[in-house]
């Protein structure tokens, strides 16, 4: 293509949508990526089954610093839209835990959806190509540089995503593009990531790596009831990733290993029937060995229950309903799933995604502040912002 209208950085989620959307309008559409494929973190997510949405999905389960900007993208083009998509194609899939929705076969279904659409509307996906220079014409419009010659278009949409693993591709470019245009960037941090342990907590708790549990994980008045699961390094699961997303350096979490018991009440009950039983003993009944040991003192652990005084109980209770850890930080972009933070969405319209700066300028997906948690939420995100830039671009 030698001359398209729009040109669209970045051939993920959203830049894909963007393109097959622009394209039913006619409109000529060129998608530049730097990868050797389309779609990468598509292909490699929910374990290559791609969670690629939710049947429940509120402005509630997405992060931002304007929570009101994600709305009118999640209400125009919904879970069911997408859905009916993939219908069309007849895609199978099935839902797991909390409504989330994966491919029965493999990601690349969605992938294959997304290219055949982008085909089948006249879009080129143009691969391999590096953009070294974005600058902005006279009168309107954009001109590229790229290793592969320079490129002129009307509009340019900026769908380059976050940094979480940089392996696959990910770059800052999207966030030094809105800075070169004077459009203001929120802080970013890795986001969906685990924990890694302090060196006091690694020498205790290292020796767990394989357990998982269920637990409610709490910060900042955040609650996620979902698996915590001990690594060498720290602390993994559903319950910990999500939280994460909340989480900044230097602040405590919140780990109720028992969320169903509340073991002070308990013990006490049983103290008056079982008053020769050992604490041990019963800990041991509702959590893996290793984990009572590793985080009740071993002299309470001994005790039977009628030499257990109350403030022992408590004690107990306080480590295991209420334990308060302080992680030493996040395993960072290496193994993170999202990017918090982004393109600051005050500065973008929530009805195109155009900058409200700089005409003809367009961010959709991970790029902008807006991230979902785990459960296709972030996939959800990607296709409405794509599709409502491309009604506009
Ligand atoms: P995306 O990252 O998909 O695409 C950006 C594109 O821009 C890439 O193709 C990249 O190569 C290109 N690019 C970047 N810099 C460039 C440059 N300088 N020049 C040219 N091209 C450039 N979400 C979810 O809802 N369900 C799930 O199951 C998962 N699972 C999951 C697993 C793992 C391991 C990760 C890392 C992430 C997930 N996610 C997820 C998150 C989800 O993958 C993510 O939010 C979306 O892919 C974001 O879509 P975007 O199109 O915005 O960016």
């Amino acid at each position: 293509m030698n001359n398209p209208e729009v040109v669209i950085i970045g051939a993920g989620a959203a830049g894909l949508m963007c393109a097959i959307e622009a394209g039913k309008r006619g409109r000529r559409v060129l998608v530049l990526d730097h990868a050797n494929k389309a779609g990468k973190k598509i292909l490699m997510s929910g374990g290559g089954r791609c969670n690629f949405t939710n049947y429940s999905v509120e402005p509630e389960n997405y992060l931002s610093q304007n929570p009101h900007f994600c709305k009118s993208a999640l209400s125009r083009y919904t879970q069911w839209d997408f859905l009916a998509f993939i219908n069309r194609y007849q895609i199978p899939y099935h839902e797991r835990e909390h409504g989330q929705l994966f491919c029965d076969r493999s990601a690349k279904d969605i992938v294959n959806m997304l290219l055949s659409e982008c085909d089948h509307h006249g879009v080129e996906v143009r691969l391999r190509c590096k953009i070294l220079k974005v600058q902005r014409k006279e009168q309107s419009g954009f001109s590229l540089t790229t290793d592969g010659g320079s490129i002129d278009a009307e509009k340019l949409v900026v769908a380059t995503g976050g940094l979480s693993i940089p392996k696959m591709g990910a770059t800052p470019f999207g966030y030094r593009l809105a800075e070169q245009f004077g459009i203001s960037v929120i802080a970013t941090r890795a986001g969906l990531v685990p924990f890694t342990w302090r060196e006091e907590d690694k020498v205790k708790f290292a020796g767990l790596s394989g357990i998982a549990v269920p637990a409610v994980v709490s910060h900042a008045g955040k609650h996620f009831r979902e698996n915590v699961l001990f690594t060498h390094r720290g602390l993994s699961g559903p319950a910990i990733l999500q939280i994460s997303s909340y989480w900044r350096s230097g602040e405590t979490i919140e780990i109720n290993l028992l969320p169903d018991l509340d073991l002070i009440e308990d013990l006490k009950k049983r103290r008056d029937r079982h008053a020769n039983v050992k604490v041990k003993t019963l800990l041991t009944h509702v959590l893996p060995k290793r984990l009572v040991q590793a985080l009740v003192n071993e002299t309470l652990l001994e005790l039977t229950l009628q030499n257990c005084a109350d403030r022992h109980l408590k004690e107990i209770g306080a480590q295991l309903n209420h334990w308060v850890l302080k992680p030493n930080g996040t395993e960072g972009y290496r193994t993170a799933e999202v990017t918090v933070g982004g393109v600051d969405c005050n500065a973008v319209s929530s009805k195109t995604m155009e900058s409200r700066r700089v005409q003809g300028l367009y961010f959709v997906g991970e790029v902008l502040d807006v991230t979902g948690w785990l459960g296709g939420y972030n996939f959800q995100w990607a296709w409405a912002s794509g599709w409502c830039a491309g009604q506009f671009v």
